[in-house]
């Protein structure tokens, strides 16, 4: 958490992009096998890693999905690429690595997606039903002002070939828009898509002023309108956060000019 953190805020403390700075912090997590995005994501139920990943600037409401895409370690990234090309915003599957390649991001083999620790779990796991754990996100504000949010994940475990979840969709896992703020979500997608969490958080967050307290209606929304659990990390155009979960554990490193170095609050 403190390397993502540190990654995005080098870049921010140089006078970089915000959309820069979250693209950074999320490939630091996909590169870390602890987390289930990239390498180290959850099998789907045919044990192949399917990643999902969306990223968003908050000024002119640019963004970039990913779904169900095989064989690249750094989701974001490919996310990023669709968004600077600004044709389109969601790719899928062969569609989007296609696209990959025409953007010269490599395919990797995708044995060295899967780890041992994943292997093992989706054994054991045989037919029993899925659990969450693990997409990760960042949110930033540059010097500028700007917003920017990202999300990347392998889903849900044991998940349908082809299952697609909120961390590739606008407005359900990550939303940013600069004059409100920017938010990324964790949890049961299904549930996160029913409520279109991210840009109902950013409205809670318009309507309150206070990122703390939108945080929290936000996960409440989610649990009993969205019948799941699940987080989020939100920021506003302030540069105050919030942060609020239902599930069990939801590690966060938060980072600005005043702390001087990341705060991880567990
Ligand atoms: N929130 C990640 C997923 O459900 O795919």
């Amino acid at each position: 958490m403190r390397a993502a953190a540190l990654a995005g805020w080098r870049i921010l403390s140089a006078g970089g992009a915000a959309l820069d700075a979250v693209e950074a912090a999320v490939r630091v997590l996909e590169d870390d096998p602890g987390f289930n995005a990239g390498r180290g994501s959850v099998l789907n139920r045919d044990g192949m890693v399917e990643l999902d990943a969306s990223i968003m600037e908050g000024d002119r409401l640019q963004c970039g999905a990913v779904a169900a895409v095989p064989r690249v370690a750094n989701p974001i990234t490919l996310a990023r690429r669709i968004l600077d090309a600004g044709r389109h915003i969601l790719l899928v599957g062969e569609g989007a690595l296609a696209f990959a390649r025409s953007a010269g991001i490599a395919e990797c083999d995708p044995a060295a997606l899967v780890t041992d620790r994943q292997r093992r779990r989706h054994a054991e796991r045989a037919a029993r039903r899925s659990t969450i754990g693990g997409t990760v996100g960042a949110v930033a504000l540059d010097r500028s002002g700007t917003i920017a949010a990202a999300t990347s994940t392998g889903g849900t475990a044991g998940k349908a070939p082809g299952r697609v979840g909120d961390s590739a969709l606008i407005g359900c896992g990550t939303y940013a828009e600069s004059s409100v703020g920017g938010v990324s979500c964790t949890g049961d997608g299904e549930a996160i898509i029913r409520v279109v969490l991210g840009h109902r958080t950013l409205a809670y967050l318009k309507d309150a002023g206070d990122p703390e307290y939108a945080a929290k209606v936000a996960v409440d929304l989610l649990v009993e309108e969205g019948r799941g659990q699940g987080g989020l990390i939100l920021l506003d155009w302030r540069g105050r956060t919030g942060y609020a979960y239902s599930t069990p554990l939801m590690p966060v490193a938060i980072m600005s000019p005043a702390l001087g170095e990341p705060r991880t609050p567990f």
